[in-house]
C-alpha cells in the first residue's frame, strides 16, 4: 500500500468490469446508457466500469474494489449514497406500492414543498429526467409566446431542440429544426441581444444554465431577466445540475434572480429518478390548455416522490449546502496549491465553483491533454479515488475523505511530473486513453 492510498491494494483487479464491458458491447449500444459513463470515458483495463454498491462517499465496483466517489453519479447524489433518511422513506413507500391508477397524495405534497423552497415555483409538474423538463420548458415557452426560436447556451439533454445545432451530434435531426435553436455565449449579453435582432418578435425563450464553471459576471443573469421582460420572451433556468446544490432553492436563490420557469432533476431526490418543471402560474398554466399536450405514465412515482420529500427535509434541517461549499472549496484550493508546489501550473487545474468543478489537463499549446488526464485517472483509480474529471461534492464527504483524495492526487501528480520529465506519458498507460468528454463535444470546454 502506498503512502496516501488507504484504499489501494496490490492485487487489485478489474476483471469483472472488463467482462461486463465485453458483454455489454454485444447487447447495449455504446455499452452504457449515459454518455459520460461510456467505457471510452475511462482508461479501459484499469478503470472500473460497473458499480455494485454505494454508501455515503464510498462506492464498490463489480470486482469489490472500494473508491471514494468524486462525481456523485454525475450530480444526482446530493446527500451521499444510500442516505438513511432517503432510503428509509423509499423503503416505507415500497411497502405501500409505488405506481397506482391515480395520483398519490405525495404529488400534491411535494409540489407544495417546491412552492415553499424554489423562488420561481408557483406551480410544478413532475417528470423522469432532465431532458423531459428542459424540453417541456421550451414547448411551454413556444406555446405561450406563439414564437419559434429558442436562444440557448449550455447542455440541456439529447432532444432535437438542444442538439439540432451541435454539428458533430446532430445525426437524425432534420436540418430545419436547427433553424429554431440559436446559441449564445454565457456572460456575453450582446450575443443574446444579437439573436433577438436576428429574429425580431420570434424568440420564445432564453434557456440557460444559470451558472457554469464560470460565475455570472457583470450582472449577466439580471441582464437576461431584463432582456426577456423587454422582449416578451420567457426566461428559463436549467437547474438540472444547480438545483438543490447551490442552495435549497437552486442557483436562482443563490444569485437572487428569478426566472419564469426552472428545470430540476439531479439532486432533487438524492439519486431517485424524478424531475420537475417549476414556474410562475402564468406560464405553467399553458400546460392545462386544451391545445397543449404533456403526459407521462411514470411522472412522479410515489417512491421517487417520497425520496424527494425526504431529501428536501434533510436540507431544511441540516447545513447541507454550507458543507458542500466547504468541501468543494477545500478540494479545489488544495489541489491548485499542490499543482503550484509541483510546478505544474498551466498543465492542470481545478476549475469551477465549489459545488461543481473539474480537474482539467492541458498540453503545452493549451489544448485539452487527454493523455495526461488518462494517466492521472489511471493512477487515481488504482489508488481508490474515482476521479472522472468532474467533481461534485456531497454532504457525505468528510474531512478525512478530503485528506485522502488530496493525498492520492498528490501522488498522481508526482507520477505525472515524472512522466512529463521523461516524456513517457503514453508509455505508462496500462489501457486505452480516454476520449473527449461529452461536455467537450457539446462545446462546453469542460
Ligand atoms: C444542465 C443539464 N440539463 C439537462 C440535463 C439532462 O438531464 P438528464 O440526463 O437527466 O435527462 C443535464 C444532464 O447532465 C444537465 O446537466
Amino acid at each position: 500500500m502506498s503512502r496516501g492510498s488507504p484504499l489501494a491494494s496490490s492485487d487489485r483487479s478489474t476483471a469483472q468490469s472488463q467482462e461486463l464491458v465485453e458483454r455489454a458491447s454485444k447487447v447495449i449500444p455504446n455499452a452504457t446508457q449515459t454518455g459520460s459513463k461510456r467505457p471510452t470515458q475511462f482508461v479501459q483495463g484499469v478503470s472500473p466500469s460497473h458499480i455494485v454498491r454505494g454508501d455515503g462517499s464510498r462506492l464498490w465496483d463489480a470486482d469489490g474494489n472500494e473508491y471514494i466517489d468524486c462525481n456523485a453519479a454525475l450530480g444526482p447524489i446530493l446527500l451521499g449514497h444510500n442516505h438513511p433518511a432517503v432510503t428509509d422513506a423509499v423503503k416505507s413507500q415500497l411497502d405501500e406500492g409505488t405506481m397506482f391508477t391515480m395520483e398519490h397524495p405525495l404529488h400534491v405534497e411535494v409540489a407544495e414543498l417546491f412552492t415553499e423552497v424554489v423562488p420561481c415555483a408557483e406551480m410544478v409538474r413532475f417528470a423522469k429526467s432532465g431532458n423531459d423538463v428542459t424540453t417541456l420548458a421550451a414547448k411551454v415557452a413556444r406555446a405561450y409566446t406563439e414564437r419559434d426560436v429558442i436562444a440557448t447556451q449550455g447542455y440541456h439533454g439529447w432532444p432535437d431542440v438542444w442538439m439540432s445545432n451541435k454539428p458533430s451530434l446532430d445525426a437524425g435531426i432534420p436540418d430545419v429544426i436547427g433553424e429554431y435553436t440559436e446559441e449564445f455565449e454565457y456572460n456575453d449579453i450582446e450575443s443574446v441581444e444579437q439573436i433577438f435582432a436576428d429574429h425580431p418578435d420570434n424568440v420564445a425563450a432564453i434557456v440557460t444554465t444559470p451558472v457554469n464553471l464560470e460565475e455570472p459576471e457583470d450582472g449577466f443573469l439580471e441582464e437576461l431577466r431584463e432582456l426577456a421582460d423587454r422582449e416578451g420572451a420567457v426566461l428559463v433556468f436549467d437547474e438540472v445540475l444547480t438545483g438543490f446544490r447551490f442552495a435549497l432553492g437552486g442557483a436562482q436563490e443563490y444569485y437572487g434572480v428569478t426566472p419564469d420557469l426552472g428545470c430540476f432533476a439531479k439532486g432533487m431526490a438524492n439519486g431517485f429518478p424524478i424531475s420537475a418543471l417549476a414556474g410562475k402560474r402564468e406560464y405553467m398554466e399553458v400546460i392545462s390548455r386544451g391545445d397543449f399536450f404533456y403526459s407521462m405514465t411514470y411522472a412522479g412515482d410515489a417512491a421517487s416522490l417520497a425520496a424527494t420529500k425526504a431529501a428536501i427535509t434533510v436540507q431544511q434541517e441540516e447545513d447541507v449546502h454550507e458543507h458542500i461549499f466547504r468541501v468543494g472549496e477545500s478540494l479545489m484550493h488544495s489541489y491548485n496549491e499542490i499543482v503550484a508546489e509541483l510546478g505544474l501550473g498551466g498543465r492542470t487545474r481545478a476549475h469551477g465553483l465549489p459545488p461543481r468543478f473539474v480537474i482539467q489537463f492541458f498540453d503545452e499549446d493549451g489544448d485539452h491533454d487527454q493523455l495526461a488526464r488518462s494517466l492521472f485517472m489511471q493512477e487515481a483509480h488504482k489508488r481508490g479515488v474515482l476521479y472522472t474529471g468532474g467533481h461534485i461534492p456531497t454532504y457525505s464527504h468528510t474531512d478525512e475523505d478530503i485528506d485522502q483524495i488530496l493525498s492520492v492526487y498528490h501522488e498522481c501528480l508526482e507520477v505525472l511530473v515524472d512522466a512529463f520529465e521523461n516524456d513517457n506519458v503514453a508509455d505508462r498507460l496500462e489501457g486505452d486513453p480516454v476520449g473527449a468528454t461529452l461536455r467537450q463535444r457539446t462545446g462546453e470546454n469542460d
